[in-house]
């Protein structure tokens, strides 16, 4: 099984975003496609990013916890 077969997975940072790795195709509310500059990508799940659906960093700053 190559890298490119392997299925993509999300995992949740403690206190901070959803790390998505693998082949997956993002998109918005609308079903267009949301370009993806590298294979992992951070997802916010604070909602206070500027740059959502990914994650800037503010999560940090703001406090954000999880109970994961
Ligand atoms: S999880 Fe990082 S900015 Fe929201």
């Amino acid at each position: 099984m190559s890298a490119q077969d392997e299925p993509a997975t999300i995992t949740a940072y403690p206190d901070g975003p959803l790390l998505v790795r693998g082949a997956v195709e993002l998109r918005d509310d609308d079903g267009a496609p949301i370009e993806q500059r590298r294979r992992t990508v951070a997802l916010c799940r604070c909602g206070l990013s500027t740059i959502k659906p990914f994650c800037d960093g503010t999560h940090k700053a703001a406090g954000f916890r999880t109970d994961a």
